[in-house]
């Protein structure tokens, strides 16, 4: 069973066709779906999805794209979620300063306040940092003893030396379409260096499209895409990733069951 850690089946692009989403990745045997909120708003709408749906689960959270106009009412709201059976993580939580370095010292507050919601609730974190690494990394560090429940880096494409911090921070490490883009230099090596149990693959869904359907509207039906990527890279059978992913998945999203 395949496993995709990080979509927005709530997006635009894909909230009209779900019926035929869902019964198009379940053909390609990816068994369980995180679907992942970026404000109050999606994150409820993200749970009304996941309540549909036999292995569609969900992250809330307040993404830092969002927390411009985000306030404490939101965090009590994701702190509700957080109760939801199918609730398996904070996310997606971080700092974005490729669009806008206005209100930085906000995404930190934020980013912050919401690890430390991760371990009230006994939750692991789903992060995405874009253009500010160095800060998020500082950020990690001085909330150790906050990540209790673990989390994961998505979409990660930094260095081998980023990784590595990840890695001692206990994080997991989340590969996507951008692994399978030719300029993917960095991913490449991360994915072929880091420890198996570590690992975890995802879409991004209806961004990222992996080749070779890279380009189009992307679904969780194209992780098998990501996996044998994964497999070549790391010399490896497509089998070993797969199961390896399954285990890691449950590991540290310990409310979803098998
Ligand atoms: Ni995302």
């Amino acid at each position: 069973m395949f496993v995709d850690t990080h979509c927005h089946l709530d997006d635009e692009k894909l909230k009209d066709n779900l019926d035929e989403i869902v019964a198009k990745f379940r053909a390609a045997q990816v068994g369980i779906v995180i679907n992942i909120g970026c404000d109050a708003a999606t994150s409820e709408l993200v749970k009304n999805q996941a309540e549909k749906y036999d292995g569609v689960y969900f992250a809330a959270g307040i993404h830092p794209m969002d927390v411009e106009k985000a306030t404490d009412k939101d965090i009590e709201k994701i702190a509700e979620l957080c109760k939801h059976p199918k609730c398996v993580a904070i996310g997606e939580i971080g700092l974005d300063y490729y669009w806008d370095k206005t209100f930085k010292d906000k995404q930190k507050e934020f980013f912050a306040s919401q690890i430390r919601l991760a371990k009230e609730a006994r939750l692991p974190v789903n992060i995405h940092v874009r253009d500010a690494m160095g800060d998020a990394l500082e950020i990690l560090k001085n909330n150790k003893e906050n990540l209790t429940f673990g989390g994961v880096m998505h979409c990660y494409s930094g260095s081998k030396e980023t990784a590595k911090e990840l890695l001692k921070l206990g994080l997991y490490i989340s590969f996507g379409g951008t692994l399978t883009f030719k300029n993917a230099k960095n991913a490449v090596e991360v994915a072929a260096a880091v420890s198996l149990d570590r690992i975890l693959t995802e879409t991004d869904s209806p961004y990222l499209a992996p080749e070779p359907v890279r380009g189009t509207v992307n679904s969780p039906a194209n992780i098998p895409y990501i996996v044998e990527r994964l497999a070549k890279v790391r010399g490896a059978e497509i089998s070993e990733i797969e199961s390896a992913v399954y285990n890691n998945t449950l590991t540290l999203f310990k409310k979803i069951r098998a």
